[in-house]
């Protein structure tokens, strides 16, 4: 392993004022994005959507330092013939690959799940680093059922990132380790920060037991957020100082950078918190945004499925992405927004 070579793509994933757009969404997830537009999920037209996002040339350029995509999008052209990865290498950013399977019940933890993709894992991974993806994906879901997460739960979830995370750096490239707990449900913020502090600190554990050299990974985790059901939903800078305070407790300064979900926040909100915990610096290591929905709802809106307004649908999302990336250096402001 080249640990050296991974910390400069981690660096370059988390590039200053900049942050990354997850584009991942299997097809299940994109079909369900499109219905929100009335349009079919067909692989034309979710090639048609990707380029019109990796084309965006002001938000490409200024503000995405990587793209994380779905095995299809990998290995597919643009209209003109192009691989979309050189679409994506020629503005600059990195791209990555999604490597796991998706969440599937945990037996004997009701409404609990466990990431699974292990199988063959080696193997993929040689694949997609022959296609050109320098970083990968693996997203563990921590559901919190009934006020509380099982240690059944965070344990086999963060043994699974740990084990893709090793191959992933022994096979030369980046591992995002993603342990979400879900803002589904009406726990209060403070659950939530409990439950994340002891899913990091196992997740960091299990990743020193596998010999992953922090250095060469980037964490990818939820903040510290009230549930969507609670009825006290906490402020912008209540979420901010929470999610700092769990963050610093539980991620060692040699990690290079830290890069959010956005979960189901609204696009503005996920700026905002983004930009307070920046603003409230300086911090052990950088802080950025790797969302899919929070910088994806705009522009996929005044896209809507009509080739007359892919200029509107990169408008959109150059907005998104300057407003998440001025959050990156704590530069965002309210007023801002307006200017869209
Ligand atoms: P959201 O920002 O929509 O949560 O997506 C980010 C992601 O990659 C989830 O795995």
């Amino acid at each position: 392993m080249n640990i050296d070579k991974l910390n400069d793509i981690a660096n370059r994933m988390v590039a200053a004022g900049k942050g990354i757009l997850a584009a991942d969404e299997s097809t299940g997830s994109i079909t369900k994005r499109f219905e929100s537009i009335k349009l079919d999920s067909t692989e034309t037209n979710r090639r048609d959507y990707r380029e019109m996002l990796f084309r965006s040339a002001d938000a490409m350029k200024s503000y995405i330092s990587g793209v994380i995509l779905f095995d299809e999008t990998l290995r597919q052209k643009a209209a003109d013939g192009t691989p979309l990865v050189d679409v994506i290498k020629a503005a600059g950013a990195v791209p990555g690959i999604k490597l796991d399977k998706g969440p599937k019940p945990l037996p004997f933890c009701p409404g609990e799940t466990v990431t699974e993709g292990l199988d063959g894992l080696a193997d993929r991974v040689a694949e997609y680093a022959k296609l050109g993806a320098e970083f990968a994906k693996w997203r563990a879901v921590i559901d919190i059922v009934n006020g509380r997460a099982s240690h059944n739960a965070i344990h086999a979830n963060a043994h699974a990132l740990a084990r893709y995370a090793a191959i992933c750096q022994a096979g030369g490239i980046v591992p995002m380790v993603e342990p979400e707990v879900l803002m589904d449900g009406a726990h209060d913020i403070d659950t939530c920060a409990e439950v994340t502090e002891w899913a990091l600190k196992e997740q960091f554990q299990e990743l020193y037991y596998a010999g992953v050299k922090l250095e060469g990974i980037i964490l990818k985790p939820n903040m510290v957020i009230s549930g969507k059901k609670c009825p006290t939903q906490a402020s912008r800078e209540e979420v901010a100082e929470k999610t700092l305070k769990v963050l610093k407790r539980c991620v060692p300064a040699a990690v290079p950078g830290i890069a959010f979900l956005s979960g189901g926040q609204s696009s503005e909100d996920a700026t905002a918190h983004l930009h307070y915990m920046n603003a409230a610096g300086p911090l052990p290591w950088k802080l950025t945004y790797s969302y899919g929905r929070a910088l994806q709802a705009d522009a996929l809106k005044a896209w809507g499925g009509k080739a007359e307004n892919v200029a509107a649908g990169q408008k959109a999302f150059a907005h998104r992405a300057k407003m998440n990336a001025l959050a990156a250096s704590g530069k965002w402001a309210q007023n801002l927004e307006k200017v869209a």
